[in-house]
């Protein structure tokens, strides 16, 4: 959600900070703001509710400087509006302010330190800016200034101040929210995300929780809470441009769906040997082993991978699993096994809902393993382990190739421990052979993608409702198919177990209502065909997606039979399908849905 971006040292900052909030408009804003001030004095602060575009239109060629920040806002407290917009100015108009994040003590701030304040605004944001003033008034520099607020205030954030009498440094600090440094030749700049900047550098420096970084055109300074200095390692961001253009793809989400039969090739050449031996660091497998109890921790997409997720290591190694929502987990935590394993699913790794499970299994000395796209994330630094997707970037905000990735690393990951436990185990699974076609036959489903655009038209161009339902992983996959529908096109799609229907929710079944029946597992298919014929005979249009060998005449999309523990990764694709030519259908942004964001980085 929302971003920040920060230059100092190039004669074009404006240029730089648009490009930079532009590439991180996928993570969802609805408004966005500018601060540049040049070595002469000119400042300018520009803002404005809506899209980067609409704040373009408001720069004027003379908006220039040497030194600025910039942000895209995902309202929290205050509506959005241009007022509410970042950058926010303190009273004296001395200090500048972007902020990622929620600070949960703001009133008593309010009370505490500013009653002699005046506020343009409703938000958080503008507490913190004119509680830096507040103390920088008794004397401190702004360091110290900055650093006696952040002791004070309660929340999560990602900052970048400026002191407009001092426009020689950025200050920056973060606790929760992401924010790297990026290193340039005579210059450096501030972003959430390192994509925001590939174009000026792919040299980045990471911040942790707590310390405050002053960052000058050629040096940056580190400091930990107790003043000391820190030097921090540069790494190389693993990404490239290419990978986080659209080329001739109208919307990023059709691009990733098509990038889903490479994403599974790229994961079996990482995590497989030339022989096909699944290759994962010795540690996870070891620990995982020895655990009584898998605990797979996520949010939305992630979530329904990680119940798919449940069905393979629990048949590949005997270990029984639990999958938990992290906002609900977090908060009611239930009664862990003797020697409990989690691991924590997240395309971005840095969903706050998570990480703050993260960060009380890490209290309790617990082990956890992260299976993020994320590389440097906060849930993967915090985690004692790490397997990466390597889906390359996601930036539609409809999760489509990550939850197919994090289904393979976890069949990987079970088959390894299931070889671990040697005999314990009957399943002779080639995951890597299974995976390799797995990719072809999505290939073939990707292929036929206009099939499925004609059919969409036919069940869901008005329809207000639809539902999704299967039995095991087909009501798994039931569940993330729904969420892709509802999340894009706003069709009020439920993703529902076949057999509990009739326990209340075919109430909702009209003359119309469409229902996609998701039927893979051979033992659960007459049910589900049963279900099925329920709903018809109450008016139901049915669209059944089916394997080859369980598969009717009647049935709408036929898909050719894969290993049955990984058909999911092949009943999902036509889900995602419908799911982007239904939104596209009513007109939407496939990319860009309305209230969401690509990364939720507050609880
Ligand atoms: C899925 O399409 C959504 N974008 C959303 O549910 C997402 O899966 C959820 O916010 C979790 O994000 P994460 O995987 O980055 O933790
Ligand atoms: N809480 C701040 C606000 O509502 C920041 C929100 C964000 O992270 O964009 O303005």
């Amino acid at each position: 959600m929302c971003g920040i971006v920060g230059i100092i040292g190039k004669e074009n900052a404006t240029e730089i900070l648009i490009q930079g909030l532009e590439k991180l408009e996928y993570r969802g804003y609805d408004s966005a703001g500018i601060f540049v001030s040049r070595d002469d004095k000119q400042e300018y602060l520009v803002k404005s509710l809506g899209r980067i575009a609409d704040l373009k239109k408001q720069i004027t060629p003379e908006v220039q400087g040497t030194i600025g920040i910039g942000h895209t806002r995902w309202a929290t407290h205050g509506k959005p509006s241009e007022g509410n917009a970042h950058p926010h100015t303190s009273n004296n108009r001395q200090f500048i302010l972007v902020h990622n994040g929620v600070i949960e003590n703001f009133e008593e701030i309010k009370e505490e330190f500013l009653k002699n304040f005046q506020f343009e605004g409703d938000t958080d944001t503008e507490i913190v800016v004119n509680l830096i003033q507040h103390f920088a008034q008794t004397g401190m520099t702004t360091k110290v200034a900055m650093k006696k607020a952040l002791t004070v205030i309660r929340g999560s954030y990602a900052f970048a101040l400026i002191d407009k009498n001092d426009p020689t440094t950025i200050y920056v600090a973060k606790n929760k929210s992401p924010l790297l440094i990026g290193l340039g030749d005579d210059f450096n700049v501030i972003c959430s995300d390192a994509m925001a900047m590939l174009n000026q550098t792919n040299h980045f420096v990471e911040i942790a929780d707590g310390e405050l970084v002053t960052v000058q055109a050629d040096k940056i300074n580190i400091e930990d809470e107790k003043g000391n200095s820190i030097y921090r390692e540069s790494y190389e961001a693993q990404l490239d441009l290419s990978d986080i253009e659209k080329g001739t793809y109208p919307y990023y989400m059709l691009k990733e769906i098509d990038d889903q039969p490479t994403v599974m090739r790229r994961i079996i050449q990482e995590y497989t040997n030339a022989v096909g031996t699944t290759v994962i660091d010795e540690q996870i497998i070891r620990k995982i082993t020895a655990s009584d109890r898998i605990y797979i921790i996520a949010c939305g997409t992630s979530y329904h991978a990680g119940w798919v997720g449940k069905a393979i290591i629990e048949k590949m190694t005997t270990i029984p699993v639990e999958v938990h929502l992290s906002s609900e987990f977090g908060y009611n935590m239930p009664l862990l096994s003797e020697n409990p394993f989690f691991i924590f699913l997240s395309q971005s790794g840095e969903t706050a809902d998570s990480r703050q499970v993260l960060v009380q299994t890490n209290a309790l000395g617990l082990p956890s393993l992260t299976v993020t796209n994320g590389s440097g994330s906060t849930l993967s630094r915090e985690a004692d382990y790490t397997l990466l997707l390597h889906a390359g970037p996601e930036i539609a905000v409809a999760s489509t190739k990550a939850y197919t990735a994090q289904i393979a690393v976890l069949a990987l990951l079970a088959k390894a421990v299931g070889d671990e436990k040697g005999n314990q185990v009957s399943i002779d699974f080639n995951v890597a052979h299974e995976l390799s076609v797995i990719a072809a036959v999505m290939e073939t489903i990707i292929d036929e993608k206009m099939v499925i655009s004609q059919l969409v038209e036919k069940y869901l161009t008005d329809t207000r409702n639809a539902f999704y339902i299967g039995r095991g992983v087909d009501y798994y996959v039931s569940m993330e198919a729904a969420l892709k529908l509802k999340e894009i096109s706003y069709i009020q799609a439920e993703g529902f177990a076949a057999g509990e229907l009739k326990h209340g929710t075919i109430a909702l079944i009209e003359e119309g209502t469409p229902v996609f029946g998701v039927i893979t597992d051979k033992k659960t298919a007459a049910h589900t065909r049963g279900n099925l014929k329920e709903v018809e005979s109450r008016g139901a249009n049915n669209f059944v997606i089916a394997l080859a060998s369980l598969a009717k005449e009647t049935d709408q999309l036929v898909l050719p039979d894969v290993h049955p523990l990984l058909t999911p990764l092949v009943s999902i694709l036509p889900t995602q399908l419908i799911a982007y030519f239904a939104t596209l259908q009513r007109g939407y942004d496939v990319d860009k849905p309305r209230n969401l964001a690509k990364s939720v980085t507050v609880e």
